[in-house]
This record gives structure tokens, sequence and C-alpha cells, in this order.
């Protein structure tokens, strides 16, 4: 029987005619997603009888590593074509295009995801479910008509994701962070550490990383306040950009690393390399997890040492978490200036006091105090950076770490983000970063390095506009 006339029957023999059935998926039990309709594809059962049947008749050639990915599509779509052409299904040229395109997808991609993936628009994707899946666009999550066929299907590409860079989700490793050969980030966990299927996060990695130009026109900062950063990292003063989860903080840690000169030796250490430094003398390293037997783990505590032995002008480190922050501040405090990393907080303040935290988590006893102290002499400026309601992430502080009062680090704030302007008629954000009006002290450290910074910038009426 032809391939065509097996579809033709199978389809039958399920009796499935074009119906569309509707079903209510079932409510998050915290009641935090709201409930939506779904639809089945009355396609489904066609193309999975294709899928099946192309995969056996192209079989070894699918995994073929001397074919190149344009022979392997091309045979893929002609035999796809192919076949659908032959099915007695009545269709139309749209629907025709669409299950070529979906069942290629499928076999060639990531399914469902790819449409998603390939949108230049979107920089996360985040399935919670097989049917409920959401993406970022500017700045706002918005949930997208896109879905897995079932639990199966969805747990088949999460294997397809991670079995690409030799990793496997299973029940002795229900989680998985990954990173893909294009740069993106994936976060897998299934169940049962996930209720109600498997999750699946992607941060894509954008070809053209952002430039202090792009985060200006986004207005997550402005032209003055721009030069004000480039001088401070020309004046090697430490700076730790604090923020969220995904409030843009390896962005603009990315963007202050390009004002590093040119000639200097720099080295980036992270947990999933996602700085892209365009300077001739970047050494870039990389954290590693323990293997399956919780043996061979590389922290990036192991690597900031290691750094100190390599000769860096600058270090450069994607986030600091736990006890590498006790490296990080002898590092500073002992010639590395220069040095710029990330930190998950939410203000200023809370930065620092989650650096004593994780010092405190080096175990090595070291009175508040002292602690407090190596932080104040380490840390230069903090730069705060938010997540506004209207999507957009900006800079909200800018703010000197001056030194001790007593038991207390003091800090300043050279400019603020003023929140009460409020949001237009839009909802977007009014507010700007304005000057405090207080005169930074570092600019004297700066001038040493010979950067001049104006000081009519830090006048109290001045919005770094
Ligand atoms: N200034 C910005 N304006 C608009 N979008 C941005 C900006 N900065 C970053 N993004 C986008 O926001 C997402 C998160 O950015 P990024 O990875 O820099 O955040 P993060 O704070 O480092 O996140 P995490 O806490 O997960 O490490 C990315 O998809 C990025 O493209
Ligand atoms: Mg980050």
């Amino acid at each position: 029987m032809a391939l065509s006339d097996r579809l033709f029957a199978a389809q039958r023999e399920r009796n499935l005619t074009s119906v569309t059935t509707q079903e209510e998926a079932k409510p998050s039990p915290r009641g935090s997603t709201p409930p939506r309709r779904v639809t089945r594809d009355p396609f489904a059962d066609l193309k999975k009888a294709v899928h099946a049947q192309l995969v056996g008749a192209l079989g070894p050639q699918l995994y073929d590593v001397n074919m190149t990915q344009s022979d392997l599509e091309h045979q893929v779509r002609t035999a796809l074509q192919g076949a659908v052409a032959n099915t007695n299904q009545p269709m139309s040229g749209s629907d025709r295009t669409r299950i070529i395109q979906e069942i290629a997808d499928d076999i060639l991609g990531y399914g469902p995801l790819e449409p998603l993936l390939r949108d230049p628009e979107l920089n996360e994707v985040m399935v919670n479910s097989a049917n409920d899946i959401f993406v970022e666009r500017e700045g706002r999550l918005t949930r997208v008509d896109v879905s897995f066929a079932d639990e199966g299907h969805l747990r088949r590409t999460i294997d397809k994701i991670v079995g690409k860079i030799g990793r496997r989700v299973d029940e002795t490793s229900p989680m998985v962070d990954a990173r893909l050969p294009d740069g993106s980030r994936v976060n897998a966990i299934i169940p049962p550490l996930a209720l109600d299927g498997s999750k699946l996060t992607i941060r894509k990695f954008s070809e053209d990383p952002y430039t202090v130009d792009d985060l200006i026109s986004f207005d997550t900062l402005t032209r003055p306040a721009a030069d004000l950063l480039a001088a401070c990292v020309r004046g090697r003063l430490n700076i730790l950009v604090s923020g969220g989860t995904g409030a843009g903080k390896t962005t603009t840690l990315n963007v202050l690393s390009s004002f590093i000169p040119d000639d200097e030796r720099i080295v980036t250490i992270e947990d999933a390399a996602e700085l892209r430094l365009h300077q001739e003398h970047v050494l870039r390293l990389e954290s590693r997890p323990a293997n399956i037997e919780g043996k061979g783990a590389v922290t990036i505590r192991d690597l900031v040492r290691n750094s100190l032995r390599m000769r860096p002008d600058r270090i450069v480190v994607g986030e600091i978490r736990d006890a590498a922050a006790l490296d990080m501040l002898q590092a500073m405090n002992t010639g590395h200036d220069g040095s710029l990393s990330t930190v998950h907080a939410n203000s200023p303040r809370d930065a620092l006091s989650r650096v004593e935290t994780m010092v405190m988590m080096a175990g090595m006893d070291l009175p508040v105090k002292a602690i407090r102290e190596q932080s104040s002499s380490a840390i230069d400026l903090i730069i705060q950076q938010t997540r506004l309601k209207d999507g957009t992430r900006r800079l909200t502080a800018i703010t000197e770490v001056v030194g001790m009062e007593g038991d207390i680090v003091t800090l300043q704030d050279v400019f603020l983000f003023d929140y009460h302007a409020g949001y237009d008629e839009q909802g977007r954000a009014m507010g700007h970063l304005r000057a405090t009006g207080l005169r930074p002290r570092f600019l004297d450290r700066l001038s040493d390095h010979n950067v001049h910074v104006d000081p009519s910038l830090f006048a109290p009426s001045g919005a770094l506009r």
C-alpha cells in the first residue's frame, strides 16, 4: 500500500474528521494562569503518521554526519512534500504548507519552538507545559498560540535539546542548565519536581549583542550616563551591576566591558559564557558542573583564583555567587582594580548585604566589620538596574560606595531614577535618571587615570537626558 493510502486508512480507522475539539485546560493550582481554550489540531494524527513514516523511510540519513544540514533539509522537505501531496485528506494550500513546515521543524529542529526561536523579536521562550507557552516580546510576557501535541512530545523535544550537548534529563537528574551551541541559555525541569508538566526556559542568544547605543535607544540609560559609566570603567573603578532576575545585568555588564581599553588583558569568568567582548586580548573561562558522580566541578571561585595567576589587567565575572565573593573582594583589594561583575539584588544597599552574606559562606569566620571594610574598600560603584512594570529595563541608581562610618558602609547616590514621574497614557514610565546634586568622590581617582568628567553633570537639576 502506498504511503498516502496507508495514511488515509489510518485516518479513517481512527474516525477522524476535521473537527476541532475544545477542552478546558486545568487551571494551575495556584490560580496564577487564567484557564484557556485549547484547540486540537485537526491534522494532528496525519502529522504523526507522516512523521513516523518519514523517519522510517529516511532512517540513517537523518544521522549521516557527512551530509550537510542544507542537503538534509532538502531531502526531508522533498520527501515531506511527496508524502503530504499524496494524502487523500482534503486540505487547503496553506494547511499543506503549515503541515510540511511543522513536521520539518520536528524532524530537523525543536518542533513547535522553531518559529519562536527564529523570531528575532523574541528574546525569551518559556514553556510552562505542553500547551501553555509564553514569550517575552519588547519586555512583555505574552502567551502564544503554539503548543506541543502532548507532554511526551515536549519531553522528546527537551531530550533533543539537551542531548545535543551531551546532557540528559531523567528521574536521576530532573533539572538541567545548559548552553546551546548558538549560545542560548536553556533550563529544563521535569516532573515530579515540576508540577503540571515539564518546563523549559530558553534565553535566546542574540546574534548581535546590544551595544551602548541600543541601550540608549531603549531608554535604559542616557548618553551622559553612558559617558559617565565609560569614564568610570576607563578610570578603573570596581563596579557591580545589581538587579533582579532578567533585569538586564549581563547585557549591561557586556556594554560596560566594551569600554575597557583595547590594550588591556581581560579575563572573563562565567557559569555560561554569555559575554561577548570585542577587544583583542580576551581570555574566556567557563565553570563546569559536577558530573553524574558528583565529581569534577570547577567553580567560579576556582576560576577567580586561577585568573589571578594569568596576569590579568581586568577580571570580569559574570555573576558573583557564593564564596567566590571573598576571592573577588581580595582580588579587587590587591591591585586588580577595574573589575566588573553583577549581583542579584534589589538595591545598592541590598547588593552590599548580599556580598556580605556570600563572603560569610566562604567559612573564614571573619567578623562582620572586617567583611564590610573589605567590601567598602573594594567596591567603588554600584549600578542598579530594574525591569519596570512597563517592561523597559532601566538603570535606577548609580551609587558610590564611599567608605565606612562606624560599622556601617556609607553609600552616596549620585543618580537616581525619579519614579514619582509616573507613567504616561500608553503605560510607559516617564521618569529619568536624575543627578542628586552630590559630587562623587571618585572623580579624583578618575583624574589620576587621566579621565575627566564634566562636573556640570552632577548639578542637582541635571536630568541625565
Ligand atoms: N536594556 C535592555 N533593554 C531591553 N532588553 C534587554 C535589556 N537588557 C537585556 N535585555 C534582554 O533581557 C533579557 C535578559 O537580559 P540579561 O541576560 O542581560 O539579564 P540578567 O539580569 O543578566 O538575567 P539573569 O538574572 O537571568 O542572569 C535578554 O533577553 C536581553 O536580550
Ligand atoms: Mg545574567
